[in-house]
């Protein structure tokens, strides 16, 4: 059975150019609870960390670099099916093959500013949630 949280969060570009408020908008109005929310900004190790499945490939240096670029709004979002929900909320990784309507369609620059991330998987939202909140963190 699908699990009910997912992991998102609002990538610098998106912060940078005032759309955090829209997409949370966005997010809340599409049923998404927020579960755990903040605003930080990671370092280039860290966010190496967060992405170290990508290690090997060809875009991790630049995605890293990017990702500590600037503030980020991590989030733990609460609903049924919430990781295939929000994957279509947010559209392909490629903004320029995002659905319109899309958040990414919407805000997104490039590949790597593509405004937000989302969780792949249960097991990875579980993973990557615990990576920026605590459980007393969560509502
Ligand atoms: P995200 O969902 O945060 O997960 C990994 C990120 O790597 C992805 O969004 C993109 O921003 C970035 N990226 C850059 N180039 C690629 C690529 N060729 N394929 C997938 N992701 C890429």
């Amino acid at each position: 059975m699908a699990g009910n949280r997912t992991f998102t969060m609002i990538k610098p570009d998106a912060v940078g150019a005032g759309n955090s408020g829209a997409i949370i908008k966005m997010i809340e109005e599409a049923g998404f609870r927020i579960v755990a929310m903040k605003k930080t900004q990671l370092t280039k190790e860290r966010a190496g960390q967060f992405y170290e499945v990508h290690k090997a490939r060809p875009f991790y240096n630049d995605l890293t670099a990017y990702m500590s670029s600037g503030f980020i709004i991590p989030m733990i979002l609460e609903k049924d099916n919430a990781v295939e929900d929000f994957r279509k909320l947010i559209g392909a990784t490629d903004p320029a093959k995002a659905e319109k309507g899309t958040i990414r369609n919407l805000f997104a620059k490039s590949i790597d500013a593509n405004a937000i991330h989302g969780s792949d998987s249960d097991e990875n939202a579980a993973i990557e949630g615990s990576f920026f909140f605590s459980k007393f963190e969560q509502f």
